[in-house]
């Protein structure tokens, strides 16, 4: 696996092991051979990778989990999957060590190896790092959601700070992008219909009398800790114009003009093949943009349902590289979309087919083939960077 030029693993470079000392000699001996035979010699170009076709500034991520895949990096000799990672992305994000239950499993303990690992990978490749996440409803341990049964508001207000300025305060510097809040509105199917997820939240919940003024501190804390940090709202279904973006739009309103210091929206990108695509998605992104924030792709996978075989159908898998392109689109049509990261790149470590009868929803098997969908987007870079040439992806070539 060619890795991008300047992140080559430590120690391949310089060291001098056998196989390292072979390959060295068979290569002068080719050169000698080629020089003699008066072909012109020119340097082998490194295989094009998403990362190294990025136009601008846009980053291009990954969802990586580091206490399940990055624990045993070795610089020196990284498995295949870190080898993909660190080749073809520039951003990861962490799936699930800094979610609360993972990196603060106790009032008093902060676990934070995961984090870390992942942290360490992101600076021996050069990749920069979305934080993810600080208020959510879901993956919180059992002794915040014991607790939120009795809190008072100034009591989670308390526990809250204390996290938000431990865990940012912790990697400040280096987290260019957080999502702060994840997954605040409910759906307009959720009983209910669309609004904050007071009840659900236990801080929210806690403070239920004003709960935005509890959002808008959040992001405030984040600040006052990682001031170069973007600070985003994040969620899915949330990629058109529809109610639940209509009430984010409302909210980024309401907590800009406190002074919040919100600065991106980030649509998370989980979709499926069952249902269509919104094709407001770059509308809805300019919209966002135009209250001058940052806007991203933060979560993309595209599942499916799989027939008994388990395989997709070739006008499935057309579909899936269509809907990452759609998405993929929109964001390089924004100049204000930073970033754009998959959920995970291959299917064996998808978490679809843990919650969904559904499945194939990354940009690679699980023996790390590249499906259209990654060929796709390759080519979406390509076509998006000046001076690039466009070629025709291989997996759509009829
Ligand atoms: O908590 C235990 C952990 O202690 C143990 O080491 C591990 C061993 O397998 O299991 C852990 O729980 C897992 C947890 O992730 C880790 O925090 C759960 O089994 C697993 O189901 C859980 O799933 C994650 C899910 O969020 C819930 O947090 C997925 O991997 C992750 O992809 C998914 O990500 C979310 C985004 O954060 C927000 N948007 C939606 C997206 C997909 O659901």
């Amino acid at each position: 696996m060619a890795l991008p030029p300047g992140f080559a693993q430590e120690g391949t470079t310089m060291s001098h092991s056998p196989s390292t000392k072979r390959a060295v000699a068979v290569a002068a001996a080719s050169l000698t051979a080629l020089a003699l035979s008066g072909t012109a010699v020119q340097a082998a170009a490194p295989d094009p990778t998403l990362r190294s076709e990025a136009p601008r500034d846009l980053k291009i991520g990954s969802a990586v989990w580091g206490q399940r895949d990055l624990l045993d990096h070795d610089r020196k000799n990284p498995t295949e999957f870190q080898q993909i990672l660190a080749a073809e992305f520039d951003s990861l994000t962490p799936e699930n060590d800094m979610k609360w239950a993972e990196i603060h499993p106790e009032p008093d303990v902060y676990d934070f190896s995961g984090a870390d690992a992942l942290m360490e990978f992101a600076q021996a490749n050069g990749q920069e790092v979305r934080g993810h996440t600080l208020l959510w409803h879901s993956q919180n341990p059992d002794w915040v959601t014991e607790a939120a049964e009795t809190w008072t508001c100034d009591e989670a207000r308390d526990v809250l700070e204390d996290h938000v300025r431990t865990v940012v305060g912790r990697y400040a510097g280096d987290i260019y992008e957080w999502d702060v809040a994840n997954e605040l509105i409910q759906d307009e199917w959720d009983a209910g219909g669309v609004q904050l997820r007071t009840e659900a939240n236990p801080f929210l919940k806690s403070c239920s009398e004003d709960p935005v003024g509890l959002i808008g501190d959040v992001f405030r804390w984040t600040h006052e800790e990682d001031p170069d940090s973007v600070l985003f709202l994040n969620d899915y279904n949330a990629e058109g114009i529809n109610a639940k973006t209509d009430a984010y739009y409302a909210l980024a309103q309401e907590l800009l003009a406190d002074g919040v210091p919100l600065h991106g929206f980030g649509a998370q990108g989980h979709l499926s093949l069952q249902y269509g695509f919104d094709e407001s998605m770059q509308a809805n992104f300019e919209r966002f943009a135009d209250l001058g924030l940052k806007v991203a792709v933060t979560e993309a996978d595209v599942r499916m349902p799989l027939g008994e075989d388990g395989e997709p159908t070739p006008e499935q898998i057309a579909l899936q590289a269509e809907r990452y392109d759609k998405m993929l689109q929109a964001c390089l049509n924004v100049a204000s979309c930073t970033s754009f990261t998959v959920w995970g790149f291959d299917d064996g470590r998808s978490w679809v087919p843990d919650v969904f009868p559904e499945g194939y929803a990354t940009i690679m098997t699980e023996d790390y083939e590249k499906k259209p969908a990654y060929d796709v987007l390759l080519e979406g870079l390509t076509d998006a960077t000046p001076g690039k040439s466009p070629r025709t992806p291989p997996g759509l070539n009829t």
